[in-house]
């Protein structure tokens, strides 16, 4: 018997399994008449050159079974791929409707497996800034079990569009530099850092979106194996989480009791993660449905601005205005940042203006309802909605107005005079500046106008922040 040798690199190489499929049925070769092998960096094809074949017409189902299955680590993959083929251009076009079938059974099992870890992959992966850069730039180590890095591609693209970012696997590496996405050699553990100064955000993030009530060592052992552990910093909260998980179940279960059924800021979340909302629209849904944390306001007040807007805003909770309107930053402490942004160069209309918690909590005084500020619990609580509101506008930079938005943002508490300019929230570029209401308070009129020009100044940054080069991450203020 004639056997005809096909060499594919060792790594998800679909265009070559598709080329060699497009050749071997045009030739008519059976499967027991090719002998598959694999190489790091094979010539083309190996022994058997190929001739450009004309495409041949697949079930969509097998060409979504193909293109996962090339990622399979299994070195039988492309041998086993290729009899499915061959038998369904050969008078099974239906082979995938039996199920019960041990070659369609096998390759369903390793399409599955090659999802699951898509998917592990774009819940673990960590991105840590790479330490002595001129340029923002992020990199990123991980260990996947099959050949995922080119399938996973896209996602990470999708979320993470304005950063410069690496991953580094042992099996390859591929680089987006906000523009371009070039695939390189293996990389190693130590080329990525180990960790940066958003280890704490992180944890805080984690234990902030953390249901106790859940709790299940052994399912989160599966869903989030220990492998991973070392390259997550929030896993370093898990252990302390476990222990006081009952307690806390304890501590809910109690407070339950004194709220409205409906309206627990449990069920909010709980409602939050069963079904992750994709959109903008999805996420106010659910922030609407869960109502006030605290009764009393007329209706949530959503973020506003464009979808994917440059700069987002971040406030404190609306005022008066704003819970009567609908809308944030409508009110005295609006009209005064809209004039200072202006002043910069900023269109309110180009940015995403948003609260770090989106209903009014008052005081009623007489006709007068007063603001009353948020805790550091409330805070806590809207958290996680804002982060998804980020994840969903995937802005250039995020600006923190005051202290409770910059509260939001790390999980910590910080004077604005401490941490005042360029930061960092995440994967996300930040600046922290004043509260515009903070202006207003000012007692005398020299202070506030003083207060008032340092605000706007802040705000030409943010305005030159948002307008980083691309190409070079060189920003106009490369002075600073
Ligand atoms: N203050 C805020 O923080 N947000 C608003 O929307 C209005 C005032």
């Amino acid at each position: 018997m004639n056997l005809h040798r096909i060499t594919l690199r060792n790594a998800a190489d679909l265009d070559g399994f598709r080329r060699a499929v497009r050749w071997l049925a045009c030739e008519e070769l059976a499967p027991q008449h090719v002998v598959w092998s694999l190489d790091e960096a094979p010539g083309l094809f190996g022994e058997d050159a190929l001739r450009d074949a004309p495409p041949v017409s697949l079930p969509r189902g097998v060409a979504r079974l193909i293109e996962l299955g090339v990622c399979h680590s299994d070195p039988e993959r492309y041998a086993l791929l290729y009899q499915l083929v061959w038998r369904v251009l050969n008078g099974e076009r239906d082979l995938l409707e039996v199920a019960s079938d041990p070659l369609v059974h096998r390759i369903d099992a390793m399409a599955r497996a090659v999802r699951r870890d898509l998917h592990k992959m774009y819940a673990f992966v960590r991105f840590r800034r790479m330490k002595a850069e001129h340029l923002e730039r992020f990199a990123a180590w991980y260990e996947p079990e099959h050949f995922v890095l080119e399938a996973a591609a896209p996602f990470f693209i999708d979320r993470f569009r304005s950063l410069d970012w690496t991953i580094l696997t042992p099996v390859g590496s591929m680089r987006w530099d906000r523009r371009e996405l070039r695939f390189g050699p293996p990389g190693r553990r130590e080329d990525a850092p180990a960790e940066d100064g958003f280890e704490e955000g992180w944890r805080g993030y984690y234990e902030s979106v953390f249901n106790p009530a859940r709790v299940n060592p052994v399912a989160m052992r599966a869903e989030m194996p220990k492998k991973y552990w070392r390259n997550l910093p929030e896993t370093a909260s898990i252990p302390g989480l476990i222990q006081t998980a009952s307690r806390r179940v304890d501590a809910m279960i109690g407070q339950e009791a004194t709220m409205p059924a409906k309206r627990t800021p449990e069920r909010a979340l709980e409602a939050m993660w069963d079904q992750e909302p994709a959109t903008l629209e999805d996420l106010n849904a659910i922030i609407a449905k869960a109502g006030p944390l605290v009764p009393g306001a007329t209706q949530a007040v959503f973020g506003e601005g464009p979808k994917h807007a440059d700069i987002v805003f971040v406030g404190e909770q609306p005022g008066d205005q704003e819970d009567l309107q609908g809308r944030p930053f409508v009110g005295p402490a609006g009209r005064l940042f809209d004039k200072a942004m202006k002043e910069a160069g900023i269109d309110r209309s180009h940015a995403y203006l948003t609260n770090a918690v989106k209903h009014f909590k008052f005081e009623q005084r007489g006709h007068r309802r007063i603001h009353s500020k948020p805790t550091a619990g409330e805070v806590k609580h809207y958290r996680p909605w804002l982060m998804k509101e980020l994840e969903l506008v995937r802005p250039k930079l995020v600006v923190a107005l005051g202290g409770t938005a910059l509260l939001a943002l790390t999980g910590k508490s910080t004077p604005i005079s401490r941490s005042r300019g360029r930061a960092r929230f995440g994967p996300y570029l930040g600046y922290v500046t004043v509260h515009p209401s903070y202006l207003l308070r000012l007692p005398d009129e020299v202070t506030k106008r003083e207060a008032y020009e340092a605000f706007v100044e802040d705000l030409r940054r943010i305005h030159d922040l948002a307008q980083a080069d691309p190409d070079t991450g060189e920003l106009p203020l490369a002075a600073e």
